[in-house]
């Protein structure tokens, strides 16, 4: 089978979907692969390096390919070249996608990697949304730290003391741990919440402070159903109250907050209201890593940084996994290569094969007809 890997077109997006290395494995699993010209290169893998393994340079990586991978959903003319029957694979924000009807018409059998069942052991390796997020996480906080005009460890100099900076993480998933890790590294005090119950462990592993919201049975129950599915779940009044008290004082007293809630499908919730931002220090920074979704924050903006006018800097930076996009098409290229290996049988025919728990989860599109449910 012929693999081809375009070049990506959204704005900013500087990741690609297949890396010298995965490319190697896919020749040597006996299938050919053409590279668009320089589809790489913002990710440092350049030409040569994939010609090296094998692949080859094309103008156009769509024509002749019978399988497609992506980082991000193919748009507007990209659509049209893909030829019917092609598996097309990649993360296509399929909630919010309004181009699965497209997809459909062309005859396209997309796969959704952000849809992957996260609680099946054999398909962790596949897990995009922990990879990317991972790696956010981490660089969620020198961003923040980058525009903090202050410094993140305690310092004892001669010319006085420098006080270490609080840090405030809003939502302990993977991207969570990791920006809580990171910041403590650097030197930080750091507090952290969310709506899991069973992240207190983690984030007191880590040297956190739990601030905890205190929780009636029903959600008890509810938090320990959502757990087994790897997700987060809808609070009730009643904790979103206490939640926003505690929050409100956490948050008033931070000199950097992140925020990281998402919910799978939804919009993201809103966790800090304006009222809290205008009780912070000036200098104070908020990165919300939820703004694509919605916004964790009110008052985010995506691809805008906001000053407030009580000195607060609101960042509203999208796509982090981009800025760091040679591990993040790494991390990407190799839960790619995972999957990519279970779409073949036994005779190494590629089969769709809705049977599957994992393929049946992913497929957005097939045989001309969207499958995704939503709402
Ligand atoms: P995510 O990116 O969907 O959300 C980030 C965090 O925000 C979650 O921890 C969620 O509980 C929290 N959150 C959502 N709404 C909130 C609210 N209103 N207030 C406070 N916090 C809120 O989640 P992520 O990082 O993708 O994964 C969540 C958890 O699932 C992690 O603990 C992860 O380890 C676990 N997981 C388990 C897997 C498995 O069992 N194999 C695979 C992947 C993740």
């Amino acid at each position: 089978m012929q693999i081809g890997i375009p070049t990506e077109t959204v704005a900013g997006e500087n990741r690609v979907a297949a890396t010298p290395e995965t490319v190697k494995k896919l020749i040597s699993a006996g299938h050919s692969v053409v590279i668009e010209r320089g589809a790489g290169v913002k990710a440092a893998y350049i030409d040569s390096a994939y010609e090296q393994v094998g692949a080859k340079i094309t103008e156009d990586a769509y024509t002749g390919s019978q399988m497609i991978l992506k980082v991000r959903s193919p748009q507007g003319d990209e659509i049209q070249k893909i030829a019917a029957n092609t598996a097309l694979i990649a993360m296509f924000d399929p909630y919010r996608n309004t181009l699965l009807d497209q997809f459909a018409a062309q005859q396209v059998s997309a796969f959704a990697l952000e849809l992957l069942p996260r609680t099946l052991s054999r398909a962790q390796n596949m897990d995009v949304l922990s990879s990317q997020a991972n790696l956010a996480g981490y660089k969620s906080v020198l961003l923040a730290a980058a525009e903090y005009q202050r410094m993140f460890p305690m310092l004892m100099t001669a010319a006085g003391t420098v006080k270490p900076a609080r840090v405030v993480i809003m939502g302990v998933g993977v991207a969570g741990l990791q920006a809580i890790a990171t910041a403590k590294r650097l030197g930080a005090v750091v507090e952290a919440t969310d709506l899991r119950p069973t992240a207190r462990d983690q984030v007191e592993s880590l040297g956190g402070k739990w601030l905890d919201v205190p929780m009636s049975d029903e959600e008890k129950q509810k938090a320990a159903d959502a757990a087994k599915n790897g997700y987060g779940w809808m609070p009730g009044e009643q904790y979103i109250k206490d939640q926003a008290a505690i929050v409100d004082k956490a948050v008033a007293n931070a000199d950097i907050v992140i925020t990281t809630a998402l919910l799978p499908g939804r919009d993201a919730p809103r966790l800090i209201k304006t009222e809290t931002v205008t009780k912070m220090k000036p200098g104070s920074i908020i990165l919300d890593m939820a703004v694509e979704s919605g916004g964790n924050v009110e008052g985010s903006k995506c691809g805008e940084n906001i000053v407030t006018s009580n000195g607060v800097t609101i960042l509203g930076i999208p796509n982090i996994p981009s800025t760091v996009s040679t591990e993040a098409s790494a991390l990407y290229a190799r839960n790619v290569f995972n999957f990519v290996e279970t779409l073949f049988d036994a005779e190494k025919n590629f089969v769709v094969n809705q049977e599957d728990e994992i393929q049946k989860a992913l497929l957005v599109t097939h045989g001309g007809q969207v499958l995704l449910k939503r709402g």
